[in-house]
């Protein structure tokens, strides 16, 4: 029996169908359509206009199991990567779990921002690698809209709401996740945060007042350590495992901003139709950026294709994964 590697078997996205343009952000904000375009590449972002995080995921998983033809008592593991869960607690997972029935698995929410699901699908390929499951769910899914200030132009131009969703699988033919390196800088922290809500500014009046309770960033200092951070991971990845930029076929980043894509396929020597770009349509949506690119993209993926998955996010976190994908769609 070969070595099992953790495979993609399957991909599914989902994304509020309410479109807040450029132009009707500039209506609410002072800003324009070509400042939007020109320093970020995002023309219109979703936004969920009710329910929570968990019923997008809903949507994505139910469209997936469909898709995949199983059944949700299969599901052994659900990890879902996202800074805007339902709740503090219980976890978005297990509220996932129960409005979808997958009553065998169990599952937890992991919090590394925009590097929300590189993190949460290098710890789930762990769990088919070991031969403990054999069908885990990655999940990348953010409401930003719920913490976004729409006074605050700096940033409510940049996110949007939306889900991805993989399912990983046992593979014994090589492909599916071949190496990851993940990192983290707790010192950026106060660059991009919610500063309110935990344990260490628990709501207040004053909070509320304060606007705490919203994103703050720093885009400036944020944006110079995305573009080195995440262009330095994926070229390392490459050499670490003696790839060349011809042997690349896909770069999937982060959908931040689209001069920090530029400079990350740049850094690793690749054209611009080897890059998943959505971004001039569904803006940051924080954790579901990679899945739903892989979502947009699947039809265009052979098996055998190799993948570099990049982010960076608040924390700070980033990292990249090199994956060979598994089926043709
Ligand atoms: O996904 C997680 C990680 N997050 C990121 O990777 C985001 C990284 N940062 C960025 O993408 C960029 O820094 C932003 C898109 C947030 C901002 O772009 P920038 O080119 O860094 O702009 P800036 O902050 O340097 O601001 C330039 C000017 C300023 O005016 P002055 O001081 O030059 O007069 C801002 O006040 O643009 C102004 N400005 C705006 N003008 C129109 C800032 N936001 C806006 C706006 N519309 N929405």
């Amino acid at each position: 029996m070969g070595k099992v590697t953790a495979a993609i078997t399957g991909v599914n996205g989902y994304v509020p169908d309410y479109v807040l343009s450029n132009e009707e952000l500039a209506k609410i904000v002072d800003t324009t359509d070509e400042w939007i375009t020109t320093r970020t590449g995002i023309k219109e972002r979703r936004i969920q206009k009710e329910g929570a995080s968990s019923d997008m995921a809903v949507e994505a998983v139910n469209g997936l199991l469909a898709k995949m033809n199983l059944d949700p008592m299969e599901i052994d593991l659900v990890i879902v990567g996202t800074v805007t869960p339902d709740h503090p607690f219980p976890s978005t997972s297990n509220i996932i779990c129960d409005k979808v029935g997958m009553k065998n698995a169990w599952g937890f929410d992991l919090i590394a921002a925009c590097s929300g699901f590189i993190y949460a699908l290098s710890t789930g390929a762990q769990f088919i690698e070991t031969g403990k499951y054999k069908k885990v769910l990655v999940i990348g899914v953010d409401k930003m809209s719920s913490i976004i200030d729409y006074e605050d132009r700096t940033t409510c131009i940049i996110f949007g709401d939306g889900c991805g969703v993989v399912l990983l699988e046992p593979n014994e033919e090589g492909l599916g996740v071949q190496d990851f390196i993940l990192r983290a800088d707790g010192s950026g922290r106060e660059f991009l945060i919610q500063p309110a809500g935990g344990s260490a500014n628990p709501p207040t009046i004053e909070t509320v007042e304060n606007r705490l309770h919203y994103v703050k960033q720093e885009g400036k200092s944020v944006f110079k350590f995305a573009v080195t951070n995440m262009a330095e991971v994926s070229a390392e990845i490459m050499e670490k495992n003696n790839l060349t930029s011809d042997d690349v076929d896909w770069l999937v980043p982060h959908q931040a901003n689209l001069r920090i894509i530029d400079a990350t396929a740049n850094r690793m020597g690749l054209p611009a139709e080897k890059v998943m770009i959505n971004i001039e349509k569904y803006g940051n949506t924080t954790a579901g950026t990679l899945p739903l690119c892989l979502w947009d993209y699947e039809k265009q993926l052979k098996k055998g294709d190799t993948l570099i998955l990049s982010a960076f996010g608040g924390g700070f976190t980033w990292g990249a994964v090199y994956l060979k994908w598994a089926y043709n769609a």
